[in-house]
């Protein structure tokens, strides 16, 4: 039987990375953050000094840019050409960069492929936007991982701070905001629950909580 699609879609700093790499430790399936893809093209983009917006220069991008996923032990690399990335997309501009990239077609058309070929084959964690919306309709599980914007602002800014990169919280809280804003009404593949989706509110829920109700769900699904 072909092991389940997976999906975790919500918005920015709900958990989804951080439960979605638990979760596909656990039960043995790939895991792939499609965020990341959206990081690395905006990293490109920001770089070469391009506008954001549709453009024949983004779309030149996209034709001759390759980002790929690959696993290793710690979890994944991310690599942009033969570049590896990993680090210099976790910024709090490389995530206001890949929100403005997302929103142009030609970027979404060339990620979404790439999105699809890793994931058809199923055994497969996929977290996003749009996943359980429009990359993988057909999904057997799906989630909406979801917190208050306070909450999921200060696990940013914790992560940031983490990372030696000083930020304030006020500020994280509008960067996050915008990004729930513009990332839920563009017009292309706009964040949104798929109606099938299982809302999960992480607000009150420790990861461990998160994981084990998801991983439940998904055995369930599986049939094991
Ligand atoms: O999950 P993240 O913070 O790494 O995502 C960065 C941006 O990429 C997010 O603000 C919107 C965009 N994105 C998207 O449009 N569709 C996805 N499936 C994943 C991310």
């Amino acid at each position: 039987m072909k092991k389940p699609i997976v999906v975790i879609d919500g918005p920015s700093g709900a958990g989804k990375s951080t439960v979605g790499k638990l979760l596909a430790k656990d039960i043995g399936y790939l895991y792939i953050d499609t965020g990341a893809m959206y990081r690395a093209i905006g990293l490109k983009a920001v770089r070469e000094g391009l506008q954001l917006k549709e453009s024949d220069a983004l779309r030149g991008l996209c034709a001759r840019t390759e980002v790929r996923l690959v696993q290793d032990s710690g979890g994944f690399k991310v690599y942009l050409d033969d570049e590896d990335v990993s680090e210099a997309i976790r910024t709090p501009e490389m995530g206001m960069a890949a929100s403005a990239v997302s929103a142009q077609p030609c970027v979404r058309e060339r990620l979404l492929q790439l999105q699809r070929n890793l994931g058809e084959g199923g055994g497969v964690v996929l977290e996003g936007r749009d996943i359980g919306t429009v990359v993988f309709p057909e999904a057997e599980v799906k989630f909406y991982l979801d917190a208050n914007v306070e909450e999921r602002a200060r696990r940013r800014w914790k992560e940031f701070r983490e990372k030696g990169i000083e930020t304030d919280l006020r500020k994280t809280i509008e960067e996050v905001s915008k990004r729930d804003y513009d990332d839920s009404h563009r017009e292309i593949a706009p964040l949104k629950r798929a109606a099938d989706a299982v809302v999960v509110d992480s607000s009150g829920l420790s990861i461990n909580e998160v994981v084990a109700l998801m991983k439940e769900k998904v055995l369930e699904v599986a049939g094991n």
